[in-house]
């Protein structure tokens, strides 16, 4: 039997007993599992289980979800971040509840907004037991591990190749083995320092730690450096107001609530100022923030109170430094 063949019920085994109990764990509801997955790909999973409970106590199902205002499902995403995500979400909840169900087909699932290679082989495996691997970093990490394959994991090629070798060795217990795989790799076989090998139950069939090598996998290509781009950031007050904007339909943040950047319109008085940053995936905001009081709430922007903006405005977290100001 081939290496990762006899590695599948090892690791089930492992995973039966390690298993941690996460919200997302307690049923193999599809509309649960693709909320969590979708999250999981932007936070960790301590992070994730509060936005998780959250959002499904005010999205309980597929079709509240698509039912909702977008601007409602952008605020329960606020902080996570790529919020291209949760208007994917909102859509392809629109598109569910008008079919009445999850797909339950590659294709099906593989159509809807959002959802790539990973979602799809996440909630068909999880939720419906179908044999489709769900490939992140982890697996990648293990994966690479166990064989001593050096490949580079950034590279979409190698992600296929495993992804196809997985699905060979996939056993009935779809679910229980795509999420035993990310377990290994959240629990034992981590990323940062040295994996925890003799807790694994691939300890002996692993390549990497047969050579003494297991910190020298994955291999990853060499990360290009942040830009770091300055930006001033107006928090403009008049009457116990402030102004908001909302941000470009395209690109970095696009149609999110701000405060408007660059040149303070004419004629306030500076308050304060304060520096701040904030790093985002490609490019890095070197801020400079200031409390601006104006006479007037002047053009074009939006004015609202304090509470409002931090109650019904999805602000990035790029700019939560300047709430403090906010009265
Ligand atoms: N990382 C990605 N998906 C996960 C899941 N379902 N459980 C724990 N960690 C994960």
């Amino acid at each position: 039997m081939d290496l990762l063949a006899s590695a599948v019920p090892p690791l089930i085994a492992w995973y039966e007993k390690n298993k941690r109990d996460l919200p997302w764990r307690r049923d193999r509801d599809a509309y649960h599992v693709w909320i969590s997955e979708i999250m999981l790909q932007q936070t960790r999973v301590e992070a994730a289980k509060g936005y998780y409970l959250r959002f499904l106590e005010r999205f309980p199902d597929v079709f509240a979800l698509a039912r909702a205002d977008e601007e409602e499902v952008l605020k329960a995403w606020e902080g996570l971040g790529y919020y291209s995500r949760a208007r994917n979400l909102k859509k392809a909840a629109e598109r569910i509840a008008a079919e009445g169900a999850f797909p339950q087909t590659w294709e099906g699932m593989r159509a809807l907004p959002g959802i790539g290679d990973y979602t799809a082989g996440a909630v068909l495996s999880i939720a419906y037991d179908l044999p489709y691997p769900a490939v992140d970093g982890n697996v990648l990490r293990i994966l690479t591990r166990l064989l001593a394959d050096g490949s580079n994991i950034d590279d979409t090629a190698t992600r296929r190749r495993f992804s196809a070798l997985l699905k060979e060795v996939y056993p009935v217990q779809a679910g229980e083995f795509t999420q035993a795989l990310m377990e290994l790799g959240a629990l034992v076989c981590i990323p940062n320092g040295d994996p925890l090998c003799l807790a694994c139950p691939w300890q002996g069939l692993c390549r990497a730690k047969r050579e003494g090598r297991q910190t020298e996998y994955p291999v990853r290509a060499e990360k290009r450096a942040r830009k770091v781009v300055p930006v001033d950031v107006n928090v403009l007050t008049a009457h116990g107001k402030y102004a908001i904007e909302k941000r470009p339909a395209k690109g970095l943040l696009s149609g999110l609530w701000q405060f408007p950047l660059g040149a303070a319109p004419p004629g306030g008085a500076l308050i304060e100022t304060q520096r701040a940053r904030h790093v985002f995936t490609h490019v890095e905001w070197e801020m400079t923030g200031r409390l601006v009081r104006l006479e007037e709430e002047i053009p074009p922007y939006v004015w609202v109170t304090a509470e409002e903006l931090k109650e019904k405005y999805a602000l990035p977290s790029a700019f939560k430094p300047f709430f403090g100001w906010l009265k």
